[in-house]
């Protein structure tokens, strides 16, 4: 019995063993045309930046270690996708030089079964897609590279996928290299590739720099492990996934194609959204079911939806979490730290940061609550405003659940409204308001008899000398 179960474990680690996976994100390039003092690969799309996304896709596949290829001076890149290694390309000798930088922290003296390379700056690929490439990569024909081609609609640029009369992958030409006859190839290098960890190294090592660019080519991997008599195969995949950004141009069309896909996420998961185009979201926006949205609303990072939420038009949200069955907007402003509790009501120009909301609570016109709990079911009037800043520290504002705030009050914090207690409108609240107590702070008013003709008298009288 304890023979059978050791038996069957050790199967199960050989297997894995089979199945380990390494990955290299090359992210040297320094971007020049983004004309940015930010490292390319660290420019955001859908509030994450695009080496993240790239990160994610990867992580996705659980590899049993990350090397991010970077240039030197590139600390916020290291920064940015720690705890993930990074090794430094010196000089920007080709994409082969830059994975021949990541061997060393790639431990290939225990190598991965596949070493899968993608690039920092397509943030649109997908974990299906990088799961497909090793899926072959790791099939019983043992292929020694596996490539993702695609059959762009312009192929200019990309390097051209050449196979035999068998269909077999031969070698892929740049092309700036190739003649008008490999131009003619559909077939494209979409520039992701998997390699077999154990012969990677000598792949690498067969690289020259004897070409258009003088680069070393990590392309021309394909055609040394043929020439060794090691099989190569092709993935074919969406093009989409493979786009990658080199301008600010370039950027926004990755950011419209990543909004587009969000969008139909949403759908997909139960939201209904009135004018899909018009909303944004961030890659983390996290939506129930039953969620509408009206036209014209931002999802920043760190954004929780629970169900039945509705959010009117023109609404930004950052670092909020929305319970169920709330109201937002149209126009109100969500900051970080907000928190809106079932059934609640956030109205027009309403700006809410670091706050809690509770449940059946109305904050419904022209109002700023930061720094602040507001109890269940209060009612916080037109134009109220929680006055947290002294101009050097941050107050709190307590606001009891039943609570009723009158319009146009400043509450000047620290200061704590009790339950149920009833703030008259107009007023400047400095001193804590017991539970259920009336508190009004405002000049009396005066009223006189006349007094509006006495000062009419006095008005010099329009057009008059
Ligand atoms: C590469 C492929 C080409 C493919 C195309 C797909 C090679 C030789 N060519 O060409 O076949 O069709 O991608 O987009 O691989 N990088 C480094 N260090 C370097 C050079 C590049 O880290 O020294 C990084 C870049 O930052 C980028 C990636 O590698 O993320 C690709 O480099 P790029 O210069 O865009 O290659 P292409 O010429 O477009
Ligand atoms: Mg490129």
């Amino acid at each position: 019995m304890s023979n059978a179960v050791s038996a069957s474990s050790a199967q199960a680690y050989a297997q894995q063993q089979a199945h380990t996976l390494a990955c290299v994100i090359l992210a040297a390039g320094k971007g020049t045309r983004m004309k940015s003092d930010l490292p390319k690969v660290l420019h955001a799309v859908a509030g994450q930046t695009m080496v993240g996304h790239v990160l994610a896709a990867a992580n996705a596949l659980q590899p049993e270690r990350v090397v991010v290829v970077v240039g030197p001076d590139m600390e916020t890149v290291a920064q940015a996708v720690a705890p993930h290694r990074v090794a430094v390309q010196t000089g920007q000798k080709g994409t082969g030089d830059a994975v021949r930088a990541a061997l060393p922290a790639l431990n290939l003296e225990q190598p991965a079964a596949t070493v899968l390379v993608l690039y920092g700056d397509t943030p649109l690929i997908t974990s299906e897609t990088l799961r497909k490439i090793v899926t072959v990569r790791q099939a019983a024909d043992n292929p020694a590279v596996v490539v993702l081609g695609m059959r762009p609609a312009d192929p200019t640029g990309y390097g051209r996928l050449l196979r035999d009369s068998q269909g077999r992958l031969q070698r892929i030409v740049e092309h700036l290299d190739a003649s008008l006859e490999e131009r003619a190839e559909t077939l494209c290098n979409g520039g992701l590739m998997a390699f077999d960890g154990t012969r990677m190294a000598t792949l690498l090592g067969d690289i020259t720099d004897l070409n258009a660019k003088g680069e070393f080519y990590l392309t021309d991997a394909v055609a040394a492990a043929v020439d060794r008599g090691w099989s190569c195969r092709v993935v074919e995949g969406p093009e989409d996934e493979v786009l990658g950004v080199n301008s600010r141009i370039e950027l926004a069309v990755v950011e419209r194609l990543m909004q587009a896909r969000l969008r139909r996420r949403a759908m997909e998961q139960g939201a209904t959204l009135t004018d899909p185009d018009s909303v944004f979201f961030s890659i983390d926006t996290r939506l129930g079911r039953d969620v509408i949205i009206g036209p014209q609303v931002i999802f920043a990072p760190g954004v929780e939806i629970a169900d039945r939420v509705t959010i009117k038009s023109f609404c930004h949200l950052e670092g909020v979490r929305v319970a169920e069955g709330a109201v937002i907007g149209p126009f109100a402003r969500l900051r970080p730290g907000a928190q809106i509790g079932p059934e609640a009501h956030i109205g027009n120009f309403v700006e809410i940061k670091k706050a809690t909301i509770e449940a059946g609570a109305k904050v419904n016109h022209l109002t700023y609550i930061g720094d602040a709990r507001v109890g269940a079911k209060a009612n916080i009037g037109a134009g109220t405003i929680t006055c947290n800043y002294d101009g050097v520290h941050k107050h709190h504002t307590d606001i009891g659940a039943g609570a009723f705030i009158g319009s146009n009050t400043a509450l000047v914090a620290p200061v704590r409204v009790g339950d149920g207690a009833l703030v008259g409108a107009g007023s400047v609240i400095t001193e804590d308001v017991p539970a259920e107590a009336l508190a009004v702070a405002r000049g009396p008013q005066r009223t006189i008899p006349g007094g509006a003709q006495l000062v009419a008298t006095r008005r010099p009288r329009k057009g008059g000398s």
